[in-house]
C-alpha cells in the first residue's frame, strides 16, 4: 500500500502504476487530493484528513462483458463495510454511490486503463468520514460523523482496513465462482439497492430525462425503470430518488 499526504487523484496516480505494470491489489491512499475526479467528468473533493480518499488495482481476468458490475461490485463492498461497521441504514443508489438515511456518504470512480499486460480497472472510492455539516460539498451529501451520534464516529485506519477486505472477499468470490457467483453478486446487490422500488428520474448521457420506478437490476448490472414507455434497461446515467422513501 501507498499512503501519500497528497495526490492529484489516487485514481490517476494509480493507472500510472498499472501502465508501469503494478500487480493486481496495488492500494494508494492519499489525505488529500488537489484534482479528485468524480463520475460523469466531475470533480470530487475532501478536506485533508476527513475521510478515505483511496484507488484500489484490480485485474480482472472475467470476460469484459461482466466488467460492467465492477462499479456495482465496489458499492455494495461500501455499503456492506458500513453495515457491518454500525450504520444499518447504508445501501447503495445505483449505480454505486453509497447513502445512509439517502444521503450521499461515499462515491466510486472505476476507470479502465490499457496496460503492457492487458486492461486494468482503477478503483476509486471515496468515504466522507468526519465531515462536519458545513464541510459538505452538497446538501444531500453526509459524513459518518454526521450520521454516527453516540456510537461516535469509526476510525480511519479500521475503516480503511474493513473496506479493502469487504471489497477483495467480494471481487474474489465473483471472480472464482462464475456464473453462480455472478448471480449471488446480482441478489445481493438488489438487496442493498435502495434505487429498487423507487419513482426515479434519470439524467442520460445524451441530456434526456428518462422518468419511471426503478424495478430492476438486469444480468449486465443495468437499472430497468419502468417509463411512460414501458420497460428501459439503463446502462450509465444519474440517478435521482425523487420521492422520499
Ligand atoms: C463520484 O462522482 O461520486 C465518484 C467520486 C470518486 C472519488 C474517488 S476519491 C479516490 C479516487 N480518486 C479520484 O480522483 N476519484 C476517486
Amino acid at each position: 500500500m501507498e499512503v501519500v499526504e497528497e495526490a492529484t487523484s489516487t485514481n490517476a496516480v494509480l493507472a500510472q502504476r498499472a501502465r508501469d505494470g503494478a500487480p493486481e491489489g496495488l492500494v494508494v491512499v492519499a489525505e488529500h487530493q488537489s484534482a479528485g475526479r468524480g463520475r460523469l467528468d466531475r470533480s470530487w473533493e475532501m478536506p485533508a484528513r476527513s475521510g478515505l480518499i483511496v484507488s484500489v488495482l484490480l485485474r480482472p481476468t472475467v470476460p469484459t462483458r461482466c466488467w460492467p458490475w465492477l462499479p456495482l461490485l465496489t458499492g455494495y463492498a461500501v455499503g456492506r463495510t458500513l453495515r457491518e461497521a454500525g450504520f444499518p441504514a447504508a445501501g447503495v443508489k445505483w449505480p454505486n454511490d453509497a447513502l445512509i438515511h439517502d444521503r450521499k456518504v461515499a462515491g466510486i470512480l472505476v476507470e479502465v486503463v490499457d496496460t503492457p499486460t492487458g486492461m486494468a480497472a482503477v478503483v476509486g472510492i471515496g468515504l466522507n468520514v468526519d465531515l462536519a455539516a458545513d464541510e459538505l460539498p452538497v446538501p444531500t451529501a453526509t459524513s459518518l460523523a454526521l450520521e454516527a451520534g453516540e456510537r461516535g464516529t469509526p476510525d480511519r485506519a479500521e475503516l480503511l482496513g474493513e473496506l479493502l477486505d469487504t471489497l477483495m472477499e467480494t471481487y474474489g468470490a465473483w471472480q472464482r465462482d462464475g456464473e453462480e457467483g455472478a448471480r449471488r453478486l446480482r441478489a445481493a446487490y438488489r438487496d442493498a439497492c435502495v434505487t429498487l422500488g423507487r419513482d426515479v428520474r434519470v439524467e442520460l448521457p445524451s441530456g434526456a430525462a428518462l422518468l419511471g420506478r426503478a424495478t430492476d437490476i438486469d444480468d449486465s448490472g443495468r437499472l430497468i425503470v419502468e417509463g411512460p414507455d414501458g420497460p428501459v434497461a439503463v446502462g450509465a446515467g444519474d440517478v435521482i430518488h425523487v420521492r422520499p422513501a
